[in-house]
């Protein structure tokens, strides 16, 4: 029987593991000691309702019941622990704890586990980590070239976690041992909460194009040097800002859900008596479609270069990701609503605005998620709250769906 209050303190062990307090936020990069110590709790729990437990050479935690052998085919669903840096308790640990309960309740449920590394992007700079190494569109010497904060690359970082580069090339993904993929997470997003929908199938994510740019001015004294004699690349940066956010505006009139965000930005030399001479910043650009990626791609890339021109504060873009609009499969969505109707549970169906590991193990594996709905639609955010009560009917989906 799925137990409410399991998962309730599931979700509470995995958020006292963070780098800032619950005020602040969860914060949990992975291969940090509290990222390792949320997931040694779920490891510990899996091996506790007799679960083997492997890590394959990208980091990721895979647990399955010890009756099945790792060639049988099972059932996979997971999600991520890590966190943005001071991000919500709920993102990515539902699609774990859910799992982990179906398992507790199920104990021969032909169902594994897996924790996939460094989802969110925030501790390396670069998203889905875990999952597109171990699907192999990420190779060993990509993520070697990848830093954290503190200079190390991920098989630095991920020595003591399993990660190895040498083992990478023989534990590349086989889809023998597996049906499918079902990811649960929450929506992030407004609109179930706002239609009271608690929970929801999806059946497609957006595709991300991430671009690192770099302005390059002139550094120089705020006092003596006048306003027709800069190079100030903070205003030029600042005015990137504005007309991203006024394409973004007219790309989503276009094609709804269509994103365009600057989340980071760092000035240089950041002294409040100098004129910036370098700033750094992150455009992030999310669309439905394939083609209003291509489009809106061309005009970011034409927008950012004009206005670095005209202000003589020569452009660096780093196009670091392009990641295409993912379908997931309709027969595992078709399994989602019959064990729905079965259960008496309306299901909608959504597409998801946020990326997940479920769209890099969609074109390797029939893969389909389920959302659980966030209150006011917040994410990201300390306030992010779903109900356990709609997590609880989530799990027992994933129950009936891995157990039909
Ligand atoms: O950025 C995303 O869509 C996810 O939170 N990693
Ligand atoms: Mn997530
Ligand atoms: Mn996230």
């Amino acid at each position: 029987m799925i137990q409410a209050s399991r998962i309730a303190a599931d979700i509470e062990a995995i958020a006292s593991q963070s780098e800032v307090a619950p005020a602040v936020g969860y914060s949990r990069p992975t291969f940090s000691l509290e990222w390792a110590a949320a997931r040694d709790y779920v490891i510990a729990e899996a091996e506790k309702i007799g679960c083997a437990i492997r890590i394959d050479a990208a980091g990721n935690v895979h647990a399955r019941p010890k009756q099945y052998s790792w060639q049988e085919s099972l059932w996979l669903s997971g999600s991520h622990i890590d966190s943005v840096p001071t991000g919500g308790k709920y993102d990515g640990v539902v699609g774990i704890v859910a799992p982990l309960e179906v398992l507790r309740a199920n104990p021969a449920a032909p169902l594994e586990l897996i924790i996939f590394a460094e989802e969110e992007g925030t501790t390396f700079n670069l998203g889905m980590l875990g999952s597109r190494a171990w699907v192999g569109t990420l190779s060993a010497h990509q993520l070697a070239e990848v830093r954290n904060k503190h200079g190390q690359n991920y098989w630095q970082a991920g020595a003591n976690y399993g990660a190895s580069a040498d083992r990478l090339a023989d534990d590349i993904f086989n889809s023998a041992p597996y049906r499918g993929l079902i990811e649960l997470h929450v929506e992030q997003g407004l609109a179930m909460w706002k239609q009271d929908q608690p929970v929801a199938v999806v059946n497609a994510i957006n595709g991300r194009r991430q671009y690192f740019v770099t302005l390059t001015g002139i550094p120089n004294h705020a006092g003596s040097t006048q306003m027709a004699d800069r190079n100030d690349a903070l205003v030029g940066a600042a005015e990137c800002c504005v007309v991203l956010e006024q394409l973004g505006l007219e790309l989503n009139r276009e094609l709804h859900h269509t994103v365009v965000t600057v989340g980071r930005l760092n000035v240089e030399p950041n002294g409040i008596n100098v004129i910036p001479g370098r700033v750094r910043f992150v455009i992030d650009f999310r669309a439905r479609t394939d083609a209003m990626l291509v489009q809106g791609d061309h005009r970011i890339k034409q927008l950012v270069s004009q206005i670095a021109s005209r202000r003589g504060v020569p452009l660096e873009l780093d196009a670091s990701e392009a990641l295409p609009a993912m379908p997931l499969n309709e027969s595992i969505c078709g399994l989602a609503r019959a064990a729905a109707a079965k259960h008496g549970i309306a299901l909608p169906t959504v597409a998801s605005g946020a990326l997940h590991d479920a769209a890099i193990l969609a074109p390797h594996l029939p893969t389909a998620m389920i959302f659980i709905a966030s209150r006011d639609g917040i994410s990201h955010n300390p306030a992010e709250y779903s109900r356990i009560e709609d997590i609880a009917v989530a799990t027992e989906l994933l129950t009936e769906m891995v157990t039909a």
